[in-house]
């Protein structure tokens, strides 16, 4: 079956609700094996035994959290020139910012050569002062429901081999 690999890392919360909530609408879409991998558990055996992912991870520091950055050090030359024009979509969530992950996460995949098959929505949390970038998260309706539009998109799209 085709399989759809989410790969994800949260510290607050938020990386990780949209992430669920991306599994969620893409196995209501059917038709393809969902492998939902926290970022720390994923290794490069699951890059290639996948057909297209989905990022989500949080900005920290002005880049991809150290984790998920992490996952791809240990994977990037594992599966370079073997994953080639796999379809692939991130979520970034973030503070207050998100464009430097956003576009660190994009340049990892297209040195991959991974085909983006929908743009990355930054998912903004308003969280700025310590107390509020420590807190625990929740994601509003409406950016889940981006989210579920990826994850629904991908398996759709997988399953009938559009991408
Ligand atoms: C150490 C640290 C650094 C952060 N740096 C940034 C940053 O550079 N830009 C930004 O927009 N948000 C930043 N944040 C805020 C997180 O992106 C935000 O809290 C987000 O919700 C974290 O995602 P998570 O809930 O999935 O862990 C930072 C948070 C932490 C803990």
């Amino acid at each position: 079956m085709t399989t759809l690999a989410i790969i994800w890392y949260s510290r607050t919360g938020g990386s990780q609700q949209l992430a669920e909530a991306a599994r969620k609408a893409a196995e209501e879409a059917g038709g393809v094996d969902i492998r939902f991998l926290r970022a720390e558990d994923a290794g490069p055996q699951d890059l290639l035994e996948a057909d297209g992912y989905l990022f989500a991870c949080p900005e920290n520091l002005a880049a991809i959290a150290g984790v998920m950055k992490a996952f791809f050090d240990r994977t990037y030359y594992e599966v370079l020139g073997r994953i080639e024009g796999r379809p692939y979509a991130a979520i970034i969530c973030a503070g207050s910012d998100g464009e430097n992950a956003k576009a660190q996460l994009e340049r990892i995949c297209q040195g991959w050569r991974l085909k983006r098959v929908a743009d990355t929505p930054i998912v903004n949390v308003g969280a700025q002062t310590k107390d509020e970038i420590l807190a625990d998260k929740t994601i509003g309706e409406a950016e889940l429901e981006q989210a579920r539009e990826l994850g629904a998109t991908l398996a759709a799209g997988l399953e009938i081999g559009v991408f």
